[in-house]
C-alpha cells in the first residue's frame, strides 16, 4: 500500500496532545493513572504524559484484535495485563484510533471490573463511520474519516510506528 497523503501534520499532532492533557488534568485533585494500549499508543502516550504537570502514574494493556488485512474480525483478546493495580485509583485509557470500538468495549470492561474509582477515555483518533459498538469517549484528538491511517504508532503490518506524523495509505 501506498502512503498517498499526509493527514496530520506533527505539528497538529502537538498542538491537540497539549490541549487533551490539560482537559485531562483539569479540576483533577488525586494523581491520574494513565493505561495506554499497546502497541499503537506507544507515542500518544509518552507525549501526552510529556504534556501533563502531574502527579501521573503510567501502566500498559496490550489488545490483539483479529483482522485479515484491515478488516476486524471482531474478536478481541487481552495479551498483557495490567503491573499495577487500578482499584480506587482515577484511570484513563488511552488509545491511538477507536475504529469498530470493540478493543475499546473489551478494555473498558477488564478496567471497570477491577473498581477504578473513575474511569475515562482518551483517544487521539476517532473513526466513528466505523463503529460496530457503542463506546463512551471522554475526550477525542481528531475526528477522521473511514481511511487507513499511519504513523505517529499506528501501524500496516509494524511499519510506519516511526512517522511524526499521520499518513494515510490506499491500496
Ligand atoms: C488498533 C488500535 C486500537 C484498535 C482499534 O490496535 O490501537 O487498539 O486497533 O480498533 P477497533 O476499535 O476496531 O477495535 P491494533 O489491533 O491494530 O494493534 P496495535 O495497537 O498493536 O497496532
Amino acid at each position: 500500500m501506498p502512503i498517498d497523503y499526509v493527514l496530520l501534520t506533527a505539528g497538529q499532532i502537538q498542538v491537540r496532545v497539549r490541549e487533551l492533557a490539560a482537559d485531562l488534568e483539569r479540576n483533577a485533585r488525586e494523581p491520574i493513572h494513565l493505561v495506554g494500549v499497546l502497541k499503537g499508543a506507544f507515542v500518544f502516550l509518552a507525549d501526552l504524559v510529556r504534556a501533563m504537570e502531574g502527579p501521573v502514574t503510567v501502566d500498559f494493556l496490550a489488545a490483539a484484535s483479529y483482522r485479515s488485512g484491515t478488516v476486524s474480525s471482531g474478536e478481541v483478546e487481552l495479551v498483557r495485563d495490567l503491573d499495577a493495580t487500578v482499584t480506587g485509583r482515577d484511570v484513563v485509557l488511552v488509545e491511538d484510533i477507536v475504529d469498530t470500538g470493540l478493543t475499546l468495549q473489551v478494555l473498558q470492561q477488564v478496567v471497570r471490573s477491577r473498581a477504578p474509582r473513575s474511569l475515562r477515555t482518551v483517544t487521539l483518533l476517532d473513526k466513528p463511520s466505523r463503529r460496530q459498538v457503542p463506546v463512551d469517549v471522554d475526550c477525542v484528538g481528531f475526528t477522521i474519516p473511514d481511511c487507513f491511517v499511519v504513523g505517529y504508532g499506528l501501524d500496516f503490518d509494524e511499519r510506519y510506528r516511526n512517522l511524526p506524523d499521520i499518513r494515510v495509505l490506499t491500496p
